[in-house]
C-alpha cells in the first residue's frame, strides 16, 4: 500500500506492506537510523518520536497509521528547541552508551512544549515510558533541566 509520510519536513511516498512498523519505515525505508529498536515490545521508548507533535512509541504504530500525519525524528535540523536540548544531553553528560537517548530526547522535546519549566516530578512522571540502563536518570533529568533554561533565556533575549 500507498503511504504518504511527512518526516522532519519532507513527503515521503512510499510502497510499504501493511504490517510495516513505523520505527521499521522510519529506519529501513527512510535510512533514519537515530530512531533506535529496543524492546519492539513498547516498553523500553528507545523508538519515541512525534507524530502530529505529541510523543508516540514508533514501535507501536503502523506506517499505514502514520499516512497523511507529520512526523519528527532525533534528526530534525530545523527545530531550535531539539538542538538545545542535544546539547545539554552533551553538557549535563546524560548519556552513557546512548542507546535510550534519541527517544529520551524525542520525549523530552514533547515535555518541553507542554511545560517550559518543568519539576523533577513532571520530568520524572513524563519519562515513565522511557527507560535507561545506565545513567541512573539524575544526569537526565539534569539535561532536560538545563535545556529548559536555555529554551527559556532563548526565548526572553530582546533583540
Ligand atoms: S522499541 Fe519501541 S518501545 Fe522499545
Ligand atoms: S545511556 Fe545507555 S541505556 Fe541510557
Amino acid at each position: 500500500m500507498m503511504v504518504n509520510i511527512k518526516v522532519n519536513g519532507e513527503e515521503y511516498k512510499k510502497d510499504v506492506e501493511p504490517r510495516t512498523l513505523l520505527a521499521t519505515f522510519i529506519r529501513d525505508d527512510l535510512k533514519l537510523t537515530g530512531t533506535h529498536i529496543g524492546c519492539d515490545t513498547t516498553n523500553c521508548g528507545a523508538c519515541t518520536v512525534l507524530m502530529d507533535g505529541r510523543a508516540v512509541k514508533s514501535c507501536t504504530v503502523l506506517a499505514a497509521q502514520a499516512d497523511g500525519h507529520e512526523i519528527e525524528t532525533i534528526e530534525n535540523e530545523k527545530d531550535a528547541d531539539l538542538k538545545k536540548i542535544k546539547e545539554s544531553f552533551v553538557e549535563e553528560n546524560g548519556l552513557q552508551c546512548g542507546f535510550c537517548t534519541p527517544g529520551m530526547i524525542m520525549t523530552s522535546l514533547y515535555m518541553l512544549r507542554n511545560n517550559k519549566k518543568p519539576d523533577d516530578d513532571y520530568i520524572k512522571s513524563n519519562l515513565a515510558g522511557n527507560l535507561c540502563r545506565c545513567t541512573g536518570y539524575v544526569s537526565i533529568i539534569n539535561s532536560i533541566k538545563k535545556a529548559s533554561e536555555k529554551i527559556n533565556t532563548e526565548k526572553v533575549r530582546v533583540p
